[in-house]
């Protein structure tokens, strides 16, 4: 393992308790909840599975825990869409608005709890119509539009399960994952608004079906910016078509508490994403309870926000699952913050009267690069709760989180977790926890967060690496189709534990300050991104020989890609192709993984055993200027990687 990539903030010393007013009419103010948990908690869970979910069969046991395999409320059978809908309109709260729905170009919609059930059902009607069953895969590549909670809210209504894959994935992307997961229907858009013009999703998805998914049988495809796509006549389908005359009579089926209910893919240490499993029960039990305490939900008056995309697990939990099953009013984003303007979200938070924002560390570092006029121009008073997640927050971010967005007194939860934990699991209870900027805090009741060493023994104050000493509700319960990988990469470091892959320190009031990955997993903008996968499509280029790759220091996406190659005798190095190279790899993967760099050089420095001396790389990248570039590495570099890999030593 490495070094964490970035340093605990040693002198922290500021610390700010909630507001007493916000704490006299939060959900949870006290102790009561830890000390519940703490006492029993499997029972704690079993409380809070009944009180927020409805159940059609009530479960037996809480959970049956075989290392590493987990299952929650056995026996137990419920309905996702249902939890997330029929109820709250059964309950005659049909006409709350689910969502507030704005585009990018400023369209807007508004979508209420029995409109929403409504186009659900249809849509589970379609994909009944054409022939998906129950544990069937469908692959959903869509924009930030409403028709995407409304086709994985349908999936769930029929027990087949999603595997929502980001908008700005590439082909190759979307076959691996289709080819992985099997999936049988891929549900698309012609294209999504993205800093104010159409990003084409469809040919994207027609290059992945020349290239490969021979699984997939089927596309709908939403007409969202009428670009014209091509349609293949019999495998293509208009969503509106489809739709048109889809009944909608459709009873949400009874599901086992641990049926599959989404697939998430993954970037770990290998160049092959993972596809996360989660469940039924215990995940929509974890996403609402942490929804509704972190956030302080107040479902009658609240209209909460989740600036994320629906293509990371964030939206999936923050924007879907855990607000729907609260049953409040939700704004949903297409586009990026910076369109038509910079001051685009706070025109929408002021426009809604937003009451909680969940956004992320560099969002935020990049609305402090803009200026605190652009919010200070407008009323953001109604906002009550502020959230973070995605990666650590510098302290200097977290006030000026706090001071330009939450009027000097607005809780901030910095909420730490993961694709594989399913919903939050580190952060402060906004009614509770006395916060410190730059701490996500302590472990939310249920959980159990510990700091190992190298050997394994718990260490009470200091550094060290971040597990998880029992299984909680929705916790991963495998990758997809590779059992050994699961244990390999999760259980096998430390006997017993789930291994989080973070560097974590412990302060002297049991506080968890989260330091970065310490695995060859790289955070930009909050996105994790595998340095394999990206040599791997590095060497893909047929000039490259070789490549390593390193996340260096970034002062807004917290990380950036840097690509040393060394390329093939017949290349000389040039500009235009080391451009060539970076482009290569935003075809392969999709921009996100776009290095911001790519040095070329005429050698690597390797440990004695032959492996690439990825820490020293970093230390290149982070003392020097990176240009959005190609750098071809002048004498300097090299003579500095030269020395320093001659000062020697192997890196663990
Ligand atoms: O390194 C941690 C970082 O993001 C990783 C998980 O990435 P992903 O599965 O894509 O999920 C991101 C959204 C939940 C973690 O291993 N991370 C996430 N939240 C935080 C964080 N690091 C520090 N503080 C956080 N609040």
């Amino acid at each position: 393992m490495s070094e964490p990539a970035i340093e605990v903030y040693e002198n922290e010393g500021r610390s700010f308790p909630p507001p007493a007013d916000f704490a006299a009419g939060a959900n949870t103010s006290d102790q009561s909840l830890y000390e519940e948990a703490d006492a029993d908690y499997e029972a704690f869970w079993a409380r809070q599975a009944r009180e927020l979910l409805s159940w059609d069969t009530d479960f037996g046991e809480t959970l049956e825990w075989e290392l590493p395999h987990a299952k929650w409320f056995l026996g137990g059978e419920l309905n996702v869409s249902y939890n997330c809908l029929d109820r709250h309109v059964e309950a005659g709260r049909g006409d709350k608005v689910a969502f507030h729905w704005e585009g990018e170009p400023g369209d807007k919609v508004t979508l209420t709890y029995a409109q929403l059930l409504t186009e659900v059902k249809k849509f589970a009607n379609v994909l009944k119509g054409m022939g998906l069953n129950k544990g069937d895969r469908v692959a959903i590549y869509m924009p930030m539009i409403l028709e995407l909670p409304i086709a994985m809210l349908a999936c769930t209504r029929i027990g087949v399960a999603h595997s929502v894959i980001f908008g700005g994935f590439s082909a190759d992307a979307i076959v691996d994952r289709c080819d992985d997961a099997q999936a049988r229907m891929i549900i698309t858009a012609d294209a999504g608004y993205r800093k104010g013009a159409p990003g084409l999703l469809k040919p994207t998805v027609d290059a992945a079906l020349d290239g490969g998914a021979s699984t997939v049988e089927s596309v709908i495809v939403v007409n969202r910016c009428d670009t014209e796509p091509s349609m293949t006549q019999g495998r293509d389908h208009w969503w509106h078509d489809v739709m048109a005359d889809a009944s909608d009579d459709c009873p949400a089926e009874p599901m086992d508490s641990e049926q599959l209910l989404y697939l998430l893919y993954t970037s770990g240490t290998t160049a092959k994403p993972k596809g996360i499993m989660h469940t039924t029960g215990g995940y929509l039990t974890q996403v609402a309870f942490t929804h509704k305490y972190v956030f302080d939900i107040k479902p009658e008056t609240d209209v909460y926000w989740c600036a994320a995309d629906i293509g990371w697990v964030t939206g999936h939990s923050y924007i879907v699952y855990g607000p729907l099953a609260n049953g409040v009013t939700s704004v949903m984003y297409e586009g990026t913050p910076d369109t038509p303007s910079k001051d685009r979200l706070w025109q929408i938070v002021a426009n809604y009267g937003v009451t909680q924002l969940y956004t992320a560390p560099t969002a935020i570092r990049m609305f402090m690069k803009w200026g605190e006029d652009l919010p200070g121009g407008h009323d953001l008073s109604t906002l009550r709760v502020l959230g973070t997640v995605g990666e650590p927050i510098n302290p200097e971010a977290w006030m000026w989180y706090h001071e330009h967005i939450g009027g000097g007194e607005r809780p901030i939860v910095d909420t730490w977790w993961q694709t594989e934990t399913g919903g939050n699991m580190i952060t402060p209870l906004p009614g509770v926890t006395a916060t410190k900027p730059g701490s996500a805090c302590q472990a939310i009741p249920g959980v159990f967060a510990e700091v190992v060493d190298d050997a394994g023994n718990i260490v009470t104050e200091g550094g060290g690496y971040l597990t998880i000493a029992r299984p909680w509700p929705s916790m991963l319960r495998g990758i997809w189709g590779n059992e050994e990988r699961y244990r390999e990469t999760y259980w096998s470091t430390y006997e017993g534990r789930y291994f989080a892959g973070d560097g974590a320190k412990l302060d002297s009031d049991g506080y968890l300050w989260l330091l970065g990955r310490v695995d060859d997993v790289m955070n930009v903008s909050g996105h994790r991104i595998s340095t394999a996968e990206v040599e791997s499509a590095l060497v893909d280029h047929p000039a490259v020989a070789e490549a390593a790759v390193v996340g260096a220091n970034d002062d807004v996406t917290g990380q950036a890609i840097v690509g040393y190659v060394i390329l093939l005798g017949s290349h000389e190095p040039s500009q235009e192709l080391g451009n060539e190279i970076r482009e290569h790899v935003g075809k392969k993967l999709g921009k996100i993984a776009r290095p911001k760099t790519v040095i070329i050089v005429p050698d690597l420095p390797k440990t004695r055993s032959g492996k690439i001396m990825r820490r020293l790389l970093r230390d290149v990248a982070d003392g020097r200027q990176l240009g959005d570039t190609t750098t071809l590495a002048d004498p300097g570099v090299v003579a500095e990687i030269a020395a320093k890999a001659a000062e020697g030593g192997d890196e663990d």
